[in-house]
Order: C-alpha cells, then structure tokens, then sequence
C-alpha cells in the first residue's frame, strides 16, 4: 500500500520515533523470546519471520534454532542493535525497516510468522493479520505474545491511552493494543483463516529495586509512556497525579524486587 493513502502514516512516524529508546527494555523481553520460539515450534531450516522485531529478540532466537530468520520493524534505531545482536550472537538475520501493515515480502513466503508484543501496536488489526496471513505458507504457523487486558500491561497501556489526547475529530481511532490479549478476541481476529487454535499463559519477571526505580526506567524506554508525561512538562500537578496513578498500578504487581507481567500466547495453523 503506498504510504501516502496510509491514514495512520502520521501515527506511525510518531510511533518510529518514541520506540527509538527501548534498547533497555530487550533485557526483559529477552525470556520470554525463547518461550515464544518454543511454543511456536520453531525448526531448523523454516523460513521464520519476526514482525514488529525491535531489537531482535526473538529473531535472533529463532536463528539460533537453526532457522532461517528475517526480523522487520517500523523503528531504525532499535534495527541498528538488532543488527549488533546478530553479530554478537553470531548468527546471520535479515533485519528491514517496514510497516506489520504492509510486510514488503511476497505471499507465502514464510513457515512460521512471530511477534512478540509487536503488532499489536498496527492501528488496524485486520489489515495486520491479512499481511501476517499473507506471507505465511499454508500449513504454516502463527504465534504472538500479547498483553492481556486484566493485567498490568494490558492496563498501563490503557492508563496512557486513556490520558492521551484523543484522535483529531473524524479520523478513526488506532485499535487498544491489549485487546490482542483477549482469546477472544484473537478467535475472532484470526477467523476461520487458521485452525487448532491454541493458548498459553506464562509471566514476564522485571526486577525493580522500587516501585520508583521501576517508573522511572518505565518512563525512559516505554515510549508511548514517555510521550505522554513529556506532554505535561508543564503542567507540574497533573504530572504527579499521573505518576501516583501509574505506581498505584503497578504496586499490585510489585513483589520480592520484581514486576509481574503475565502475558498470553497464542498459536494457530494457517489453512
Ligand atoms: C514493545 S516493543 C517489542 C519489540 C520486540 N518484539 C521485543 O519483544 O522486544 C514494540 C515494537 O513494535 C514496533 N512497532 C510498532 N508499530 C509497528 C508497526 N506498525 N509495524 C512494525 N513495527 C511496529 C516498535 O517499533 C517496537 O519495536
């Protein structure tokens, strides 16, 4: 699709730009990584491909398993370290920038197609399933990881969501992120597409030497996060009312130095 008829284009250059400072973050999302190749059951030789791959976690693992892997995502920053990843790990991945909305690869292209918490930041769920469907052979697998949102991942993206300022008046909305962590959901989004439907539940450990120490990092690499407290800058009260809110939140989830994230996996066979 030519990025000029794309009615999220200016969503998206703003979502390139505020995920350009979650480098950190990939020692947290590198766990669950290995969970997610391995629920999928990568194998040696498949042609793997890993959407919304930030920094490579997940393609570098599905490499290691012998995979023949391409990772893609809409930010060029966090393509750099994962091309560093590689390097480091040793093993040969191909990294490109591109939209989940439309993957520059031909159809049937892939045996397993992966995302971890990744495309469920494409405003348009149909149009990323259709692509994700699209370049996936037919007997091939997908599977993501995804937020539910009853849990604190799920609910601080509603929390940002929530105290954003709202879509200019008669553009249609970018789909809730956590809505993917509903298998429900995901049932209906995935349709009659795909067979033997499949669900997992695992939690991701982020240590936290304080609630304060876990805001903080949150607010420095969590771009959609970082965005909104930038916007009150000025407005000193309401940046404290936020972030009272935001530790409330996660003071639930605050036990024995860590935060508990559980997250939802879903895997499917493409028909
Ligand atoms: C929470 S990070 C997850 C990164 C990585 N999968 C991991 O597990 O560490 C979300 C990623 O989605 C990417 N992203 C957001 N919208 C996207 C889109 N429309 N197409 C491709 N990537 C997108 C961001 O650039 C970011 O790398």
């Amino acid at each position: 699709m030519p990025a000029t008829t794309d009615p999220f284009e200016k969503l998206k250059a703003a979502q390139r730009e505020s995920w350009s400072s979650f480098v950190p973050v990939e020692i947290m999302t590198t766990p669950p990584a290995a969970k997610l190749v391995k629920f999928a059951a990568v194998a040696a030789g498949q042609r793997v491909l890993d959407v919304a791959c930030g920094t490579g976690v997940v393609t570098i693992t599905a490499a290691r398993a012998g995979a023949k892997a391409s990772g893609l995502d809409l930010t060029p920053k966090l393509l750099e370290r994962a091309r560093e990843n590689a390097a480091i790990a040793g093993v040969d991945v191909d990294f490109i920038e591109g939209d989940a909305e439309a993957l520059p690869y031909p159809d049937v292209s892939f045996d397993v197609v992966l995302s971890q918490y990744g495309h469920i930041f494409a405003p348009r769920p149909a149009v990323a399933v259709q692509e994700m469907l699209r370049v996936l052979k037919p007997g091939g697998t997908v599977a993501f990881s995804t937020w539910p949102p009853e849990h604190f991942t799920g609910r601080m993206f509603a929390f940002i969501a929530g105290h954003a300022p709202p879509p200019p008046a008669g553009t249609e909305p970018p789909a809730a992120p956590p809505l993917w962590g509903d298998p429900n959901v995901v049932r209906e989004r995935l349709g009659s597409a795909v067979k033997d439907l499949k669900f997992a539940r695992d939690t991701l450990v982020a240590p936290a030497l304080s609630l304060a120490h876990f805001r903080a990092a949150q607010e420095k690499t969590i771009g959609p996060l970082t965005k909104l407290l930038a916007s009150l800058q000025n407005d000193p009260g309401k940046l404290k009312q936020l972030r009272a809110e935001f530790d409330a939140l996660a003071a639930d989830v605050f036990e024995e130095n860590t935060i508990r994230m559980p997250f939802l996996m879903t895997r499917a066979t493409k028909l």
